[in-house]
């Protein structure tokens, strides 16, 4: 998939794996039969714990929901806050990285967590929150 150093976003290379895997598995399962642009993302939980998602479109398009918020709104339905880690797979070669509405979400769901953005490349992309979105909008 790609050579991105695990230390670069403070995982264990099993840890790493194990993120990269689930995100791969959830893009496979994406529901995408509009732009046929597969996402998968997965969290990785204080306990170890790992939740993954994918996009989901529907036909009223702005419907949609992209892979990164399914994703956090499981890890929240499940009880893991405090997450440590949103890692992103899409199988291109190249990597991208999350949506302006995401990254709202991200930064209030998973602000401590590193973002990767990893893809079939080795081009890869390690952010914090406040990176992908300063002056996030927050009550
Ligand atoms: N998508 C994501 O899942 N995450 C993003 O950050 C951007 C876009 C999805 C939404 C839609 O199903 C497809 O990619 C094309 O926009």
């Amino acid at each position: 998939m790609n050579n991105l150093r695990h230390d670069d976003a403070g995982l264990t290379g099993g840890e790493l794996d194990r993120l990269k895997a689930a995100a791969r598995a959830a893009s496979e399962r994406a529901y995408v039969p509009y732009s046929k642009f597969r996402v998968g993302a997965a969290v990785l939980a204080q306990d170890g714990d790992v939740i993954a998602g994918c996009n989901v479109e529907n036909a009223s398009y702005g419907l949609t929901c992209c892979a990164e918020r399914a994703t956090l709104f499981s890890a929240i339905a499940a009880g893991k806050r405090n997450l440590r880690a949103l890692l992103l797979y899409t199988p291109t070669p190249q990597r991208y990285t999350p949506c302006g509405a995401c990254r709202q979400v991200i930064a209030e769901l998973a602000p401590q967590a590193k973002v990767i953005c990893v893809c079939d490349s080795e081009e890869s992309l390690v952010a914090t929150p406040q990176e992908l979105l300063p002056a996030s909008f927050s009550l």
